[in-house]
């Protein structure tokens, strides 16, 4: 991690920082929060605008009183970077919880929210992104507010660890015999050339990398379908693929014993990622990065 974070406003270090976590957090003790995880490429962040979008709405849903505008968060989290000279990959993470009282499930409606920001170096994962991943098939226990970025992370924490003892880098969600998502990702499938996935309501976290690869499949001209996936399509599917902000466009090549293409990365993935690759480098330009 980074030597400095932002602590409410302050940038700190992360020495001065750790004294004063309070014990009545409600984020501490309820997991009463939400975050964003976004991407820092050479140090500028990617999709900044949806993402802090995403931010606004999960604590307006949660009617937690944001303690910055929009503008004052961009400041903060530019100076951030700065401080820290961060010029790398990375991911900068935003947690803002409901604020401090004494513990009472019951919240008052004027607290001050507790906010910090950190940067975590984080280059881009080549190996999984060129060979793919394993994934399995796990029951979704989640609440009906997948939508909600909230700190509550129970179900995907004891998902992803099961997967990882599985030998597989996510759980893929079926809810009521419906494929929804990853502990950590979204899930895509291509069938007969549509790429296909789930829509964007209240049972998955609609992923900004899911809004930005739906474009670029518009832009290819790709058929796309957002509509619920079966259980049983995954068996036939063509391709399948994850995203997420840290690792893109990931390529599913397993799902428990089932073996997706042969193993083999598919044609229209290759050609998603290299859009996804192709948009970063327009941008990197647009921002000055190159
Ligand atoms: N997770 N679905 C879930 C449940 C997620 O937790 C995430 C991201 C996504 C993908 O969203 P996006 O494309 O906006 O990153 C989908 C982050 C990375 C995390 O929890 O660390």
């Amino acid at each position: 991690m980074e030597k400095y974070i932002l602590w409410n406003g302050d940038i700190l270090t992360k020495e001065e920082k750790d004294s004063f976590v309070s014990f009545e957090d409600r984020g501490y003790q309820f997991g009463d929060g939400v975050y964003e995880v976004i991407r820092l490429y050479k140090g500028m962040a990617h999709l900044l605008g949806p993402h802090l979008e995403r931010l606004f709405r999960s604590m307006k849903e949660l009617e937690i009183v944001s303690p910055f505008t929009k503008e004052q968060l961009i400041d903060q989290l530019e100076k951030l970077i700065a401080k820290n000279h961060f010029d790398e990959d990375g991911n900068l993470y935003i947690q803002v919880t409901r604020g401090i009282q004494p513990r009472n499930h019951v919240y008052e409606r004027d607290l001050t929210a507790v906010y910090f920001a950190k940067i975590d170096q984080f280059p881009k994962p080549l190996d999984l992104m060129q060979n793919g991943v394993h994934v399995t098939v796990m029951e979704d226990i989640r609440w009906l507010r997948c939508d909600i970025k909230s700190l509550n992370l129970l179900p995907n924490v004891m998902a992803k660890a099961s997967a990882q003892r599985k030998g597989c880098y996510e759980p893929l969600f079926v809810r009521d015999d419906i494929v929804r998502e990853c502990g950590s990702a979204n899930f895509f499938l291509i069938k007969d050339g549509v790429l296909i996935t789930h829509p964007a309501n209240n049972l998955i976290l609609n992923g900004i990398t899911r809004m930005h690869v739906l474009q670029l499949a518009k832009e290819l001209t790709i058929p796309v379908e957002e509509r619920e996936i079966a259980r049983e399509e995954l068996y036939t599917a063509d391709e399948c693929f994850l995203t997420a902000t840290p690792i893109e466009i990931v390529p599913i090549t397993a799902i428990d014993d089932h073996i997706v293409n042969g193993g083999e990365v598919g044609e229209i993935t290759r050609k998603l990622q290299a859009a996804y690759e192709q948009s970063l480098t327009e941008w990197k330009h647009e921002v000055g990065l190159v």
